[in-house]
């Protein structure tokens, strides 16, 4: 079965299963098992996400794949040796929690290497370089996987981090995926239209977070065709920090309790303005209808204008108006 793979795949694959029996069958994985258990990642875990451990000594990588036979320029080609100038290889990821990083069909194309250090002289996360089979743009982590349990989840959740989707997976919510780091880009976007439409955006609680909510927002909305939900955690927490704080009910609630788009962008333009000032105040409605005018469906915009205009102490009618201006200001 393994015939029609390129050498560079087979050796992802290759590497993917040295990894992972270091770490869970070896001396040299001790270090990485210790740094997984601090982080709670039990065995089930480890093996559903096939995690492994890069070892502190170099060159076991290297010695294990020739080994088997594989020839030095597709070593090269696979991205997971650095090449010196005089031509030797030497293992790239080395004393690292390593994360397979997998393609739609579920394939291993490349790797993610977590520091166990708090040494941040030192990258948190080290990737594998660009490959003929690996385009980071195209990487959404955990995706063959989340597809099928979309179907029944009926939406895909969208992370941060590689830890948040475990953490989800482990709370429960297996429709977990996430793009490496945040910025989203329009193929990823794309990847997920083709196979979901009911989105839930819950990246980390902190600024960053929130500021690449909004963006990921815009891009969903840009491309069209989805229903947007938005998860805010609270107190700065990411999705893996939230469940061990409160667990895996209380996680489950804020999924459920996802703000629509509109709501969500809505409550961040709210806090650009003081609202108990009646100038800031009419600005702050000015904007809102602005971004309920964009929302194409009569019933949606008039809910939204409802509810603006009840916890202002406007009338609706006099919103209306001045949502109608500005559609015919646009036209
Ligand atoms: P975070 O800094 O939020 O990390 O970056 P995290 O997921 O919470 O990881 P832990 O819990 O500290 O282990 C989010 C994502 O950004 C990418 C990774 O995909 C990471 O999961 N990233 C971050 C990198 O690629 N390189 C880095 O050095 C840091
Ligand atoms: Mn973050
Ligand atoms: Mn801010
Ligand atoms: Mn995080
Ligand atoms: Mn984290």
């Amino acid at each position: 079965t393994n015939s029609n793979l390129t050498p560079v795949m087979k050796i992802n694959q290759d590497a993917a299963d040295f990894y992972h029996r270091v770490l869970v069958t070896t001396r040299a994985g001790e270090r990485g098992m210790a740094y997984a258990k601090k982080r709670e990642l039990d065995k089930k875990t480890i093996d559903h996400f096939g995690i492994g451990y890069a070892p502190q000594q170099e060159n076991l990588l290297l010695l294990y794949l020739r080994g088997k036979n594989y020839q030095d320029d597709d070593l090269v080609k696979s991205g997971l040796f650095i090449q010196s100038k005089s031509g030797e290889l030497y293992d790239r990821f080395r004393d690292r929690l390593m994360f397979p990083l997998s393609d739609e069909s579920g394939r291993v194309i490349a790797f993610s290497g977590r520091r166990l250090s708090n040494d941040k002289t030192e990258a948190k996360y080290m990737n594998s370089p660009e490959t003929e089979i690996f385009t980071k743009s195209k990487l959404l982590f955990h995706f063959a996987e989340a597809k099928k349990a979309a179907r029944e989840e009926k939406h895909l959740v969208l992370y941060e981090g590689y830890m948040d989707v475990i953490a989800a997976y482990k709370a429960g919510v297996k429709s977990g995926i996430a793009s490496m780091g945040t910025s989203l880009t329009d193929e990823q976007v794309y990847m997920m239209r083709r196979n979901n439409r009911n989105i839930i955006i819950n990246y980390d609680g902190d600024d960053p977070g929130v500021h690449a909510a909004e963006r990921a927002v815009q891009m969903f909305k840009q491309a069209g065709g989805f229903n947007i939900g938005v998860v805010v955690l609270p107190e700065g927490l990411d999705p893996d920090e939230y469940v061990k704080k409160y667990g895996k009910d209380k996680y489950h609630s804020e999924v459920k309790g996802a703000l629509s788009a509109t709501d969500f962008l809505l409550k961040r333009l709210a806090k650009k303005f003081n609202l108990n000032n009646d100038l800031d105040r009419i600005n702050y409605l000015n904007d809102a209808v602005k971004e309920i005018s964009n929302i194409s469906d009569p019933v949606q915009q008039d809910l939204y204008l409802r509810k603006i205009a009840d916890e202002n102490k406007v009338s609706f009618e006099a919103l209306k108006a001045n949502l109608l201006h500005e559609v015919k200001r646009n036209r």
